[in-house]
């Protein structure tokens, strides 16, 4: 778990942006849950044998004895509010994005943390393969917008339950046959489709049978019409057989977004989940939806050589003495009711100091309350351009630097 500050907030904050822009842009309203949920949350909608709820999940017990877990992950969370706040009685479909901390007990490494933030998107009561490529498309185009090189789409059918059982079946016969670690060979009967996402059991993939060959006519027929989609919407693609994705849930078209030539990072990734929704005891609903992993976006930004650039006020307010800095206060006050952004030196002592502190922001209007201004209500207003002065009334300040900074 990680600790924000500094540059890494500067980046943060541009992706928070960026990404609250898109959503807005394309219909998503806020929804934010709450970090802990009752386990089952997960056990159900993730799946109790995935790696997420079997071995990365934070779990501890309540007094009462309830069993609640800190969120691996959003979309059983949104679907569960989707349910609990009877949102089908709302215009569909709903559009929700969030932003925000997630908990996964894994490993740490360059870009996997245990604490992680995670932008997501859900488009939950109506489906259909542009709803799907909607939400491909903004999270690509928002990608592009933060400057983010080498993007890649890499897609996926996994059919709908009925043909997924049949490749499931099919898959189980070729990996009893395999050699597989120990953590697969108990996935063979429990969860085939894991050992696809398995890290170690990398080789088995070459001749293992793909999903794609086995799912029914409708769902071919759908994925195509998504790709045609994405065709339209102008994203680039890459058919992938082997996305499963590590969640249980998704029907349909999955995919993940990839960034970098050497070692592509995973960025984050998504799919269609219609059967989630009946797991929560809700009806039979379509959804859609895909998360962006934000340290990992944080990554790609900085290897695509993307510097976030910081706004420089264009004035300082200094001054000399306690009177002078108590009077920075009330005049700083006017400054922030007008909207103008001032730079403030509250808490330093030497003046030289905070003119140094002028010149290195290269601001070029400096506010100086001196001894004898605090006591007078004035205040001198300097070009730093040309050392020129002007000493003003205090209240008439604003006015003053807005004369200014037009001119
Ligand atoms: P996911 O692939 O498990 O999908 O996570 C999405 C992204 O979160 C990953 O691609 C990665 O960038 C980031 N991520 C995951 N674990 C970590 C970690 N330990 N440290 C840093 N980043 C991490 C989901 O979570 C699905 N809920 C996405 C979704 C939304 N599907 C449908 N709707």
């Amino acid at each position: 778990m990680h600790d924000l500050f500094g540059d890494s907030v500067a980046y943060f904050e541009k992706i928070y942006e960026s990404a609250t822009k898109a959503a807005r842009f394309y219909g998503f309203e806020r929804i934010e849950t709450p970090v802990l949920e009752d386990t089952r949350v997960f056990t159900r909608g993730v799946g109790a044998s995935t790696d997420i709820v079997e071995k990365e999940m934070y779990n501890l017990k309540t007094k009462g004895g309830n069993s609640l877990s800190l969120r691996p992950e959003g979309t059983a969370p949104v679907m569960r509010a989707y349910v609990e706040h009877d949102m089908y009685t709302r215009p569909q479909p709903v559009k929700f994005f969030y932003f925000g901390p997630f908990f996964r007990h894994e490993r740490p490494q360059s870009g996997r943390y245990r604490q992680f933030w995670q932008f997501g998107m859900e488009t939950i009561g109506k489906g259909g393969p542009a709803v799907d490529a909607q939400i491909v498309s903004a999270i690509y185009g928002m990608l592009s917008d933060l400057g983010v090189k080498n993007i890649v789409v890499e897609v996926n059918s996994m059919g709908d339950s009925k043909c997924r059982g049949l490749y499931k079946g099919v898959l189980k016969k070729y990996l009893k046959k395999a050699s597989l670690c120990a953590d697969c060979k108990k996935r063979v009967t429990k969860n085939p489709l894991r050992v696809l996402d398995c890290k170690q059991c990398v080789e088995i993939k070459k001749e293992a049978p793909q999903i794609v060959d086995y799912i029914c006519k409708e769902c071919r027929e759908d994925f195509k019409k998504t790709l045609e989609c994405l065709d339209e919407a102008g994203v680039p693609y890459d058919l992938n057989p082997f996305i499963v994705r590590g969640l249980d849930y998704y029907t349909g078209m999955v995919y993940e977004f990839f960034a970098g030539e050497k070692e592509p990072l995973a960025l984050g990734g998504g799919g269609r989940y219609d059967g989630l929704c009946e797991l929560f005891g809700g009806g039979d609903v379509p959804a859609t939806g895909a998360a962006l992993g934000v340290e990992r976006v944080v990554l790609a930004m900085q290897k695509a050589g993307v510097k976030i650039e910081e706004k420089n006020p264009q004035v300082l307010l200094a001054h000399l003495g306690d009177l002078a800095e108590k009077k920075s206060l009330r005049l700083l006050e006017q400054f922030r009711k007008a909207n103008l952004p001032v730079y403030n030196c509250i808490g330093k002592e030497s003046l030289k100091g905070q003119l140094s502190r002028a010149n290195k922001l290269s601001v070029p209007w400096t506010l100086i309350i001196g001894r004898e201004e605090a006591i007078e209500d004035n205040v001198v207003i300097r070009d730093m351009r040309d050392g020129s002065q002007e000493k003003v009334e205090m209240k008439d300040a604003v006015k003053e630097v807005k004369k200014r900074l037009k001119g």
